[in-house]
């Protein structure tokens, strides 16, 4: 079967909640040091319980049980813009605070779509981004937006992002495969979040994390990273930002 084949079901997890365990065990697909941005437990800790109906689960009926691709999004009330510097941080405080303090949802923002390797390229996410509009549709909010990790950045991690955002091939469609799929399936190019997710933590902590031996001060380059890490030496630290690139999908 093909990844495209539409047998493979996108389900929110409130439609099927026997699928909360296999949720967490899609594999080992991110780069160790992106598991340590510490504004991301605030949300993964009890995305399950609070926002079954925004976490989404996609099942090959071959595997019957197990979780090939998975998404998260969170609601949240827009302050002065729905579009912060701070992308995938930000809105998660937001939408916390907002749920702790009662405030009703404008928004809802994608921040996680990821699909085993073997179930790429063959329009899945596609199908998964549509599946996060209709959720966050049902949540009665105005637009979903994403802070959206371009997956070909950490190839160029020199070239600023508002640059990289911005390079279109002869149809016009941008030449990063991540953001041509959100552009494809209806949605816009916003802006750069220039610190959408920060990482700091000891020299020791950037060597267990990535393998680099973080010998010198300044930027260095790290495998999948997106822009270089700041190292300080004499300060014992290295820090990490990544930018993003704000993308919203208008819902009808
Ligand atoms: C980002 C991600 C969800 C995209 O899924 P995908 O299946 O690659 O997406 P698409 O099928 O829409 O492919 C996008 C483009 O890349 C191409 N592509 C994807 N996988 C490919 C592969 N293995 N070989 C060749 N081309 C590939 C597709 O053909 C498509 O190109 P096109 O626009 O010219 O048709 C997936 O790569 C992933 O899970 N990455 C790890 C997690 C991540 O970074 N998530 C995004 C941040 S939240």
């Amino acid at each position: 079967m093909h990844p495209s084949d539409p047998q493979v079901t996108v389900s929110t997890l409130l439609e099927r909640p026997d699928l909360v365990d296999a949720l967490w065990e899609l594999g080992d697909l991110w780069p160790a040091f992106m598991l340590h941005d510490p504004i991301a437990d605030l949300y993964y800790d009890r995305c399950t319980r609070l926002f079954p109906d925004l976490v989404l689960v996609a099942e090959d009926p071959r595997t019957p049980g197990t979780v090939v691709a998975r998404g998260f999004a969170v609601p949240f009330a827009a302050r002065s813009t729905p579009l912060p510097d701070e992308g995938w941080d930000a809105v998660i405080r937001w939408g916390i605070e907002d749920l702790v303090d009662g405030r009703t949802s404008t928004h809802a923002s994608a921040l996680e779509i990821t699909i085993r390797p073997e179930f790429r390229g063959g329009g899945l996410a596609a199908r998964m981004i549509a599946a996060m509009r209709r959720a966050a549709e049902q949540q009665g909010v105005a637009a979903l937006v994403a802070p959206v990790r371009p997956s070909a950045k950490h190839l160029e991690p020199h070239v600023p992002m508002d640059d990289y955002a911005d390079r279109v091939r002869s149809d016009g469609l941008p030449v990063d495969p991540w953001l041509r799929t959100h552009v494809r399936v209806g949605g816009r190019i916003e802006r750069v979040a220039p610190r959408s997710m920060t990482i700091v933590g000891s020299l020791d902590d950037w060597r267990g994390w990535t393998g680099v031996r973080f010998d010198r001060s300044g930027p260095v380059e790290v495998d999948r990273a997106l822009v270089p890490v700041i190292v300080d030496l004499e300060r014992d630290r290295a820090i990490y930002v990544e930018p993003n690139v704000w993308v919203s999908h208008p819902i009808d």
